[in-house]
């Protein structure tokens, strides 16, 4: 069956970027004059997604806001005539179909993506989180990730090498065999391992593959590191059962929005993408003195 549902875990409390997300969801803030959260909402749309679930909380109002109908705003747009941003509104109404559901208290990603069972119900669906930017125009890491699960079945995480003395950061996989080039088994995982404890320098990135199966296994997890209950350890208890996960370098930069200087860059790296924007970043930075 066609991967067709996503969810999109958004209720984390986003402490990196405070002030900015004391009352503003950290997924809206923007990269130039487009909230991250419509990335990879697109990014989900380009990758075959038609029912995306969000996971939000108290704070996070706006966020079904922004993806609503906004009439005022679309009357006021057409009445001047601002047709480029009048299609910039409706663009994000229209890219899926959305459904919000709460997790009352911040228990962990686990928790979150449990959340959202009744709606994904017993299929195979993605995950996407959403301090993580894949620039891949031309084929959405979700949609890679997507094609792996088509050809070999199971869960499915994406992985990048990062410098080893780096991966105590994050979660690390120990990689089985190859089942083709940049495709893997992944035996175990490991979540922020010593240095010298690191199965590989492969990290997992916020975009996952995951069959059904995951919420029973969720709902075994009891908390783990920080008190949260941890996707990884669902994963790992899913590998220890049988399940077939496969680790898959996806092709694509990788942009970390989750603390001020990776959402600084990655407004300047996505803003020089746009033809209408370049030229002005451009200029501003070429004032700069470095040395
Ligand atoms: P993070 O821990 O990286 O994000 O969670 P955070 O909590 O938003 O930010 P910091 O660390 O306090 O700055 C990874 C993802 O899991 C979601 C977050 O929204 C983020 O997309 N998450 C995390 C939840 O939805 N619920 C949780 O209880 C925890």
């Amino acid at each position: 069956m066609a991967v067709r549902k996503a969810v999109i875990p958004a209720a984390g409390l986003g402490t990196r970027v405070l002030p900015a997300t004391k009352a503003v969801p950290k997924e809206l803030l923007p990269l130039a004059d487009t909230p991250t959260i419509q990335y990879i909402v697109e990014e989900a749309a380009a990758s075959g997604i038609e029912q995306i679930t969000f996971v939000t909380s108290r704070t996070k109002r706006a966020l079904e806001d922004h993806f609503d109908a906004a009439p005022e705003l679309r009357a006021a747009l057409e009445a001047k005539g601002a047709d480029a941003r009048l299609a910039a509104i409706d663009r994000a109404e229209t890219l899926a179909s959305y459904s919000f559901v709460r997790q009352r208290r911040p228990l962990g990603l686990g928790h979150a993506v449990l959340c959202a069972q009744a709606n994904v119900g017993d299929e195979t669906f993605g995950v996407l989180l959403g301090d993580d930017l894949v620039d891949n125009d031309a084929d959405p890491c979700l949609k890679q990730l997507i094609r792996v699960h088509e050809r070999y079945g199971g869960c499915v995480l994406a992985v990048m090498r990062v410098p080893h003395n780096d991966v105590s950061r994050y979660g690390v996989v120990s990689l089985g065999e190859q089942v083709e080039p940049g495709v893997h088994r992944v035996t175990d995982l490991v979540e922020k391992p010593a240095v010298d404890e690191a199965p590989s320098d492969l990290i997992v990135i916020g975009r996952y593959v995951l069959t059904p199966n995951i919420f029973a296994a969720l709902e075994q997890t009891p908390p783990g590191a920080g008190g949260e209950i941890q996707l990884t350890d669902a994963l790992r208890a899913l590998i220890h059962a049988g399940t077939r996960v496969f680790a898959c370098e996806f092709r694509g930069r990788r942009y970390d929005t989750g603390d001020p200087v990776g959402l600084l860059t990655t407004s300047i790296a996505f803003a020089l993408k746009r033809p209408d924007l370049a030229p002005g970043v451009i200029a501003y930075l070429k004032t700069l003195r470095l040395d």
